[in-house]
């Protein structure tokens, strides 16, 4: 294999700065989302973007988004700068300013199953078959960018295309050892996201997984980060239509305005679009977006409709629709409609950028197995032992912050440090003035 390229991060010091070089070796390194948030960091590093979409820029307790240093795998083989051409999500200049750092970056090989995920294929991949030869290529990668880069910790994320999802009775995937065992008959339960998933906690790497695919979401690989003392985080980020939706909904709870149905669609021309033209994928992502609202408003709604189709004039420019149905006082009618012409990567990548530094930070405390106070990034979130998640968002950020507030007198910093992080937590509010915060921490 010719050896990978990654893009280098400068080395820093700053006081109450979480020292050390913090590595992101991404699944999907070529996809919208990854470019953008690539791009998005040299661009930070050249001084020339502003922080809007961050929502944990002001908090200076976290590893700096400059300090990031990239690597990963992709089934196509283009450049960063390439890709993020094709993805025509960054302006062409925005591109141009950050391209020798772009063109630096070329995804490794990946592992794939065309099996798990038809619509999107490349010919980028590992031409070695048994499922724990490929384990160890993954590992290998893991080792080599953390040696090549001497990086201190390294988080990985999942970013690629979604695959379909297994058969979640599948006896392979309930146990470690069941684990340990179908990877060496091949069983064809363990999905290529799930493979990653367990080199990354094999090799004690924290593992987020911003897909609807499984990944490390199955209790085999819950219960080995768990047994290997690594933080994982997941599922499928919560960008836009979801993202509203959580915010929405317990307001219309609140008032007790009864929702009698919820007609949302989704249009998007990108490659994500493409790859959930194919049935089994789409019922990957459907069934992620579909399952927050009866759990918000603590009654099921019969008529909750998710729909996504690809409709290639739009590229990322998402437009995702939502119809709501209610029933007010005296049993009245009304109508609420919502049109969001969003970004899809644009939204996408700052949470990105934020989960790597929050898995580094959840590292740094010793954390272990699933990280639930992250649920704010993600419209299915991962529970430890099967509990029903907290969707609604206001609450979700509180859980959030009282976990990074957690910090205050376990690591003896000073009084300008307590400080600073409360100018990050009053900072946190500041990009989303649109939301209900002040409320849920008075
Ligand atoms: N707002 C958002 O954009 C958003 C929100 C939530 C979740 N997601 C999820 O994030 C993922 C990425 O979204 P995107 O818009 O960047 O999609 P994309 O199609 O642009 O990128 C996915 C990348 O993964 C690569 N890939 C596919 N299979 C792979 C494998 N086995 N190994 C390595 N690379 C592989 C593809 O070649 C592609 O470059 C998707 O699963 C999407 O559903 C996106």
């Amino acid at each position: 294999m010719s050896g990978p390229i990654e893009g280098r991060a400068p080395r820093r010091g700053r006081a109450g700065v979480p020292a050390g070089r913090l590595g992101a070796a991404v699944v999907g390194l070529g996809g919208a989302v990854a470019t953008t948030a690539v791009a998005g960091v040299e661009l930070l590093r050249l001084g020339v973007c502003g922080r809007d979409g961050l929502p944990l820029a002001a908090r200076t307790d976290l590893v700096p988004y400059e300090d990031l240093v990239f690597g990963g795998w992709d089934v196509s083989a283009d450049d960063l700068a390439k890709a993020a051409h094709l993805h025509r999500v960054l302006e062409p200049a925005q591109i141009e300013a950050v391209a020798p750092q772009l063109q630096r970056l070329r995804p490794w090989p990946a592992v794939a199953d065309s099996d798990y995920c038809r619509a999107v294929t490349g010919a980028n991949v590992v031409a070695v078959d048994g499922l724990r030869e490929r384990t160890e290529r993954i590992r290998e990668d893991l080792r080599g960018f953390r040696d090549r880069q001497g990086l201190d910790e390294v988080v990985v994320v999942n970013l690629a295309s979604t695959e379909r999802l297994p058969d979640p009775a599948s006896p392979a995937l309930a146990s470690a050892e069941a684990f340990e065992a179908a990877l060496d008959a091949g069983d064809e339960a363990v999905t290529p996201s799930m493979l990653y998933a367990y080199a990354a906690l094999r090799e004690g790497m924290a593992y987020v997984n911003f897909t609807p695919s499984a990944g490390a979401g199955v209790p085999a690989l819950t219960l080995l980060a768990e047994r290997a003392g690594v933080p994982v985080a997941g599922k499928d980020g919560k960008t836009g239509q979801t993202m509203v939706k959580t915010v929405l909904a317990p307001a219309l709870r609140s008032r007790a305005l009864r929702v009698e149905g919820w007609y949302s669609t989704n249009l998007l021309g990108n490659r994500d679009g493409q790859a959930l033209e194919d049935p089994d994928s789409l019922a990957s992502k459907t069934a992620t977006k579909e399952s927050v609202l009866d759990a918000v408003l603590g009654y099921p709604v019969e008529d909750h409709k998710v729909r996504i189709e690809y409709y290639r004039p739009r590229g990322d420019e998402k437009e995702a629709w939502d119809n709501v149905d209610l029933v007010g006082f005296l049993g009245r009618r009304m109508q609420m409609k919502i049109d969001f012409l969003c970004r899809d990567s644009v939204l996408a990548a700052p949470l990105v950028l934020e989960l790597v530094r929050l898995l580094a930070e959840a590292r740094r405390r010793g954390e272990r197995g699933v990280q639930e106070q992250f649920g704010y990034f993600f419209k299915a979130p991962m529970t430890a032992d099967g509990n029903v998640p907290e969707h609604a968002l206001h609450r979700q950020e509180r859980i959030l912050l009282d976990w990074l507030d957690g910090q205050d007198g376990q690591d003896g910093q000073d009084g300008q440090d307590r400080q600073d992080r409360q100018d990050g937590l009053d900072g946190l509010h500041e990009p989303a003035r649109g939301y209900a915060v002040r409320s849920a921490r008075s």
